[in-house]
């Protein structure tokens, strides 16, 4: 059975995949800042005070899954806040900062605290945006979100190189436009739907296709 850690468990896509994890009768690690309802629920063993941008918070995970094996590292957690040029004052400098935090070095904290504990034919999932294609930005604006998810893209094709000769895999996923919190329930799929895309894509990731930057839908994206 395999044995998968999840971050950002408590709502949203996070959620959705550890319940379709669980529903496969795979054992689920559900990482959150604070549960909820939803994921006491799941039947997943549920870690809490884990704040991906908080190295200390993560070494403590570390620990206390200490000498487990892990077979998927699903790092999900994300925050999304708005920067307008023209008003790229303190405060959208703080909010930026927090994102850079969170969607680009938690990934790769979580990553490094957890290598150890990975054996060859294990894979990481990195859930990044489209959003930070440089490629496909036709519209611009979303400071933050944008350079914070460019900036992960980045950390994962490296994770990729530099997890190969351990026969570790990386998939960089944009999980689609999707119904959460997040989009304040603007999209054009439920998370259900970008889960189980998710699912499929870390089922198909190989060492082969380690590094890629796959959509839920199984397209690639550019750069
Ligand atoms: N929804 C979309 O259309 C869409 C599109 C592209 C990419 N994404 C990405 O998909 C991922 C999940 O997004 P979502 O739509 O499910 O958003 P969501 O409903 O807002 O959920 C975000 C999750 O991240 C957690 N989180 C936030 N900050 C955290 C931190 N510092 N440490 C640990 N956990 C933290 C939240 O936990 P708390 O309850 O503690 O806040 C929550 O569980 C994100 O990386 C997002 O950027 C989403």
């Amino acid at each position: 059975m395999k044995r998968n850690v999840v971050t950002g468990a408590s709502r949203g896509i996070g959620l959705e995949i550890v319940r379709q994890l669980r529903q496969r009768g795979e054992e689920v690690i559900a990482c959150c800042r604070r549960s909820s309802d939803e994921l006491d629920a799941s039947g997943a063993r549920v870690e809490t005070g884990v704040d991906v941008a908080d190295r200390a918070a993560v070494a403590e995970l570390a620990q206390r899954l200490d000498g487990l094996q892990i077979d998927r590292l699903w790092n999900v957690a994300g925050v999304m806040r708005p920067q307008t040029l023209g008003a790229i004052d303190a405060d959208a400098i703080e909010a930026m900062r927090l994102q850079f935090d969170v969607n680009a070095l938690g990934p790769l904290l979580m990553t490094q605290a957890l290598m150890d504990q990975m054996r060859a034919g294990a894979k990481v999932g990195i859930v990044t945006s489209r959003m930070g294609s440089i490629a496909d930005n036709t519209s611009g604006g979303s400071y933050g979100y944008r350079m914070s998810k460019a900036a992960v893209n980045m950390a994962g094709v490296s994770l990729a190189h530099d997890l190969y000769d351990r026969g570790i895999a990386v998939a960089i996923l944009h999980p689609g436009y999707v119904r959460t919190e997040m989009t304040q329930g603007r999209g054009l799929i439920d998370a259900e739907e970008s889960a189980t895309g998710l699912l499929a894509r870390m089922d198909e990731l190989s060492m082969e296709t380690s590094g890629v930057f796959w959509h839920s839908n199984g397209d690639r994206l550019p750069w």
